[in-house]
């Protein structure tokens, strides 16, 4: 079976870290070229650094990590160390990485791959803000019409927002960015929260996680239970909602998921409103659809594949 080729893009945080466990869990379906680390949930000192303890923790301190944007395009840097912790990856006690990031910056890594790789072969994943991924399409638009599908965690519709009320983290901290991805003609597939909020960390299903025991499960368990306390609190919900590994999750089983083709905008001007994904479900306007926005989720078929494969781990 032909492997996809992927980059993630990433600013771990702990649930990030799941989805990289994912991603490493499944070397017969993925192949990954790269990983590049983007400021979101803490400083880009930090992100680099947490990518780097994740891939030593799976085994493999081989993997290239490259280190991106320090901040968003043209806006102060927002991040969720209140979600995360100081460290974004508090929880869960690790070494310091031994392994170093790549001399080559990010950005110029994402563009010589796309270019380097047979045209349509290259899936982007992308777990923060896009702030990496629009800085590359900026400095090399040519890139665009080679990328074979970004699949995103970001975004909300019935949802609303979770760092305001109508905006999700990920396009919150860059909008312009965001903007710019979603104008570039990419195949977009969007892992929004009304899909995240549906995989829920509930205690039966980090049990089974536990149950694995190996050193990647205890250590996931517990940067769960770190992760997952700011959302109980905030939602009254037996566990909190796992973000990011929707996005590998897409990459091995699609039919997890459903949702629609249809247009989706970023707000970037109003105050009240900046980062909001603008989601024209019910077509009542004539804008292009731009990207498959996801609704539903088998959240324990979900469940099963990410445990199933951290315990290859
Ligand atoms: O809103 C959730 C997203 O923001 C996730 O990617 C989480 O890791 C944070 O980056
Ligand atoms: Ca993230």
């Amino acid at each position: 079976m032909q492997r996809r080729k992927i980059i993630i893009d990433t600013d771990p945080g702990q649930d990030d870290a799941a989805a990289l466990m994912l991603a490493f869990g499944s070397p017969d379906e993925i192949e990954i070229l790269g990983l590049t680390a983007v400021a979101g949930n803490v400083p880009l000192s930090f992100t680099s650094r947490n990518l780097r303890i994740v891939c030593e923790l799976c085994g493999h301190p081989e993997a290239k990590v490259y280190e991106g944007a320090l901040k968003p395009l043209n806006r102060p840097q927002v991040t969720a160390e209140h979600v995360h912790g100081k460290t974004g990856l508090d929880g869960a006690e690790l070494p310091e990485p031994t392994m170093l990031p790549q001399e080559q910056n990010a950005i110029d890594f994402i563009i010589e791959t796309l270019r380097r790789e047979p045209e349509g072969t290259v899936t982007l994943c992308t777990l923060g803000p896009l702030t990496n991924i629009a800085m590359a399409l900026t400095k090399a638009p040519d890139i665009a019409p080679r990328v074979k599908e970004l699949v995103m965690m970001g975004g909300g519709f019935s949802e609303g927002g979770n760092i305001t009320p109508a905006a999700e983290f990920n396009i919150y901290v860059d909008p312009e960015a965001a903007k710019i991805v979603f104008g570039a003609g990419i195949p977009l597939v969007i892992m929004p929260l009304d899909v995240t909020h549906q995989l829920l960390t509930r205690k039966a299903r980090v049990e089974k996680i536990a149950a694995l025991g190996t050193r990647p499960a205890q250590v996931l368990v517990e940067w769960l239970a770190f992760f997952e306390r700011f959302d109980i609190e905030k939602y009254g919900s037996d566990g909190g909602p796992l973000h990011d590994p929707t996005v590998i999750a897409y990459l091995l089983k699609p039919e997890l998921f459903s949702g629609r083709e249809c247009n989706v905008e970023i707000e970037v001007e109003s105050e009240l409103t900046v980062g909001m994904t603008v989601v024209d479900w019910w077509r009542v306007t004539d804008r292009k659809p731009n990207a498959t926005f996801m609704r539903t989720v088998d959240a324990d078929g979900f469940f099963e594949l990410l445990t199933e494969r951290v315990g290859r781990l």
